[in-house]
């Protein structure tokens, strides 16, 4: 499963699951294109176990260094061709994009203001969106296929009461994935999504720093623990390598078994 001679895009890397797919595509010998909005230095903590997993000979063929930090806000929509042509530019090709980077607001939906919804849906949908778009010109222009990753949540199908705008941007990318798997197949272009569950990440701060609420939602899970950033990262680096080339358009739930589990005492 090895991913030599390719580069990869992880936006959202400077921290939790788009910082162990970095690192895990790395080990598996892609160069990495590290992505940020307002950790810099959670971005060079990437950058360095980048680096100290080796790789050597991405060195030679790129000798000022093998991996980048490259700050962009996937919710700006400025700001997102610029990231993917930056990275294009800094290693000659892409030919994976982990479309990683995304939010959530915790508030009942009448309280829901206008901008916590752009934000959410900015980042997770519009941001997704146009980086993917960006990301397919590129390809077609040089006539290369490619890998699209897309980092959901099992909230693309399960109700997450308090969380719609986070819901909706979710079952939308499932439906982007979807529709994208059957236009880009042509050119050799696959699309999936990972579905984490409850990942030990900082989107879940709050969740970790409350007992009674994370004892609650163990007891929804079936093999009994949190998820690790690791536990994604794996299969992401599987769905990026060519073992992966005829899956496309599916969604592969990472949730130690939550999103079906329902008991009757
Ligand atoms: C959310 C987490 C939540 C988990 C399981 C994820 O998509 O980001 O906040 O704990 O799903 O419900």
């Amino acid at each position: 499963m090895s991913l030599e001679g390719k580069v990869a895009l992880v936006t959202g890397s400077s921290q939790g699951i788009g910082q162990a797919i970095a690192i895990r595509l790395a080990e598996a010998g892609a160069n990495i294109v590290i992505n940020y909005r307002s950790h810099p230095e959670g971005a060079e903590e990437t950058l360095s176990k980048v680096l100290s997993v080796g790789g050597k000979c991405y060195m030679a063929q790129c000798p000022n260094t093998r991996g980048q930090t490259l700050k962009a806000d996937l919710g700006n929509i400025q700001e997102v061709p610029q990231l993917i042509t930056d990275s294009i530019q800094h290693f000659g090709r892409l030919d994976i994009l982990v479309n990683n980077a995304g939010i959530e607001k915790h508030a009942p939906f009448w309280e829901v203001t206008e901008n916590d919804y752009d934000a959410v849906l900015n980042v997770n949908l519009k941001g997704v969106f146009f980086a993917t778009q960006v990301f397919v010109q590129h390809l077609k222009e040089t006539n290369r296929s490619g890998k699209i990753i897309n980092i959901s949540s099992v909230h693309e199908d399960l109700p997450f009461p308090n969380f719609t705008a986070y819901c909706a941007s979710k079952g939308a990318i499932k439906m982007l994935t979807r529709n994208l798997a059957i236009e880009l197949a042509p050119f050799g272009i696959t699309i999936n999504n990972v579905a984490p569950g409850a990942i030990e990440t900082p989107i879940n701060t709050k969740l970790l720093n409350d007992p009674e609420k994370l004892n609650a939602l163990l007891k929804n899970i079936p093999l009994g623990r949190l998820g690790q950033p690791q536990d994604v990262a794996s299969l992401v680096s599987f769905l990026a390598s060519a073992d992966a080339d005829y899956i496309t358009g599916s969604t592969f739930y990472v949730d130690g078994g939550l999103l079906w589990n329902y008991q009757e005492q």
